[in-house]
C-alpha cells in the first residue's frame, strides 16, 4: 500500500494508474478507522481497479475547538488496518497542504443546512463541501464511497456534486453496529467506561421510534415518545431528534411516510457528541 503526504505524489500515482486504465473507487475519513469506515473499503473494492482512501483531520469543518483537539490522530494504526483491508493508497495531507491559505470560498446549502448538524454545528457543511471538493478534484474518482451514519453529509455532498458537475458516482454505505446497536464511530473511543454500555440508549430509543411509526403514531407522536425516553436517561443532553425526509432533510409528516423517512438524532454523553439515524 502507497501512502502519500504531498497532492504531487498523489497526482503523479494517480496519472499512472488512469493511463493503465484502472477505475478508482475512493473513501474520504478523517482517521481513527474502526470496521465501519473499513465497510466503505470493502464496498470500493469490489467495484474498482483501485480504492484510495484520505485521512486527514479537517479544521475547517469543526466548530468547537475542544472537539477538533480531542479528535483521535492513529495514523500507524490506521494504516495497518487499511493495508490489512486491501486499501491501495492513503492520502495523508498536512493541513499546510490542503489549505496552502484560508479558503475564501463559502458553500450556503439552504434548506439543506438549516436543520439538525447544519443547526448545531455553524459552518461545519461549509468545511465538510471545501474538502471533499478539493479531494475529489485531487483524485477525480468514478465512485466514492459514504456512510449513511452522517446523513445530513450524505444529502450535502449529492447537492454539492450537483451543482458543480462532478462526474462521479455517489455509492452511500449502511451504518455499521456494535453488538449492542451503538453506531461505530471515531468518537466512540472518548466515551468513559461508564459512558460506553449508555451510549446504546439511542439505539435503543431509535428503535423505539421506528415501531411506533410503523405501529401507526404519527411522526410527531413518535418524536415526543424519543424526547420522553430521553428524558429518562440524564446523562445524555439531547440536541434534536428529527423526523425527516433523508434527500430534502424537512421534516416529514404522517401522509409523507415513505422509504426514504429518516429518524435523526444527536445527543451528548459526558463530553462525546454521538449522531445516528435510521432510514425506512
Ligand atoms: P469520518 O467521520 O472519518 O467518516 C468517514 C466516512 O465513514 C463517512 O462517510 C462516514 O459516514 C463513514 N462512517 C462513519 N461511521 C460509520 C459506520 N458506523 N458505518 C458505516 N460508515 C461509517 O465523515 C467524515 O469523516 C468527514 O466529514 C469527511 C467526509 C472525511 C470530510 O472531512
Amino acid at each position: 500500500m502507497f501512502l502519500f503526504h504531498t497532492i504531487k505524489a498523489l497526482r503523479d500515482y494517480l496519472y499512472h494508474q488512469r493511463q493503465a486504465g484502472k477505475s478508482v473507487g475512493f473513501v474520504p475519513t478523517m482517521g481513527a478507522l474502526h470496521t465501519g469506515h473499513l465497510s466503505l473499503i470493502l464496498a470500493s473494492k469490489a467495484a474498482n481497479d483501485l480504492t484510495i482512501c484520505s485521512i486527514f483531520v479537517n479544521p475547517i469543518q469543526f466548530n468547537n475547538p475542544d472537539d477538533l483537539s480531542r479528535y483521535p490522530r492513529t495514523l500507524t494504526a490506521d494504516c495497518t488496518l487499511l493495508e490489512g483491508a486491501g486499501c491501495d493508497a492513503v492520502f495523508a495531507p498536512s493541513a499546510d497542504e490542503m489549505y496552502p491559505d484560508t479558503p475564501a470560498l463559502k458553500f450556503n446549502f439552504g434548506d439543506l443546512e438549516r436543520v439538525m448538524e447544519g443547526q448545531f454545528r455553524p459552518g461545519h457543511f461549509n468545511g465538510v463541501a471545501i474538502v471533499v471538493s478539493k479531494l475529489f478534484n485531487m483524485v477525480q474518482p468514478d465512485r466514492t464511497y459514504f456512510g449513511q451514519k452522517d446523513l445530513q453529509q450524505v444529502a450535502v455532498v449529492r447537492r454539492m456534486m450537483l451543482d458543480l458537475g462532478f462526474q462521479i458516482e455517489l455509492c452511500p454505505q449502511p451504518t455499521l453496529r456494535e453488538t449492542d446497536g451503538l453506531a461505530m464511530s471515531s468518537r466512540n473511543r472518548n466515551l468513559t467506561d461508564e459512558e460506553r454500555p449508555v451510549a446504546a440508549h439511542i439505539f435503543k430509543v431509535l428503535t423505539l421510534a421506528k415501531e411506533a411509526i410503523l405501529a401507526g403514531q404519527s411522526p410527531a407522536e413518535a418524536r415526543q415518545l424519543a424526547y420522553a425516553h430521553f428524558a429518562q436517561e440524564p446523562a445524555f443532553r439531547l440536541e434534536y431528534f428529527e423526523i425527516v425526509n433523508a434527500h430534502s432533510l424537512q421534516t416529514v409528516e404522517t401522509t409523507q411516510l415513505h422509504n426514504q423517512t429518516a429518524l435523526c438524532v444527536a445527543a451528548y454523553l459526558g463530553k462525546v457528541r454521538l449522531i445516528d439515524n435510521f432510514v425506512f
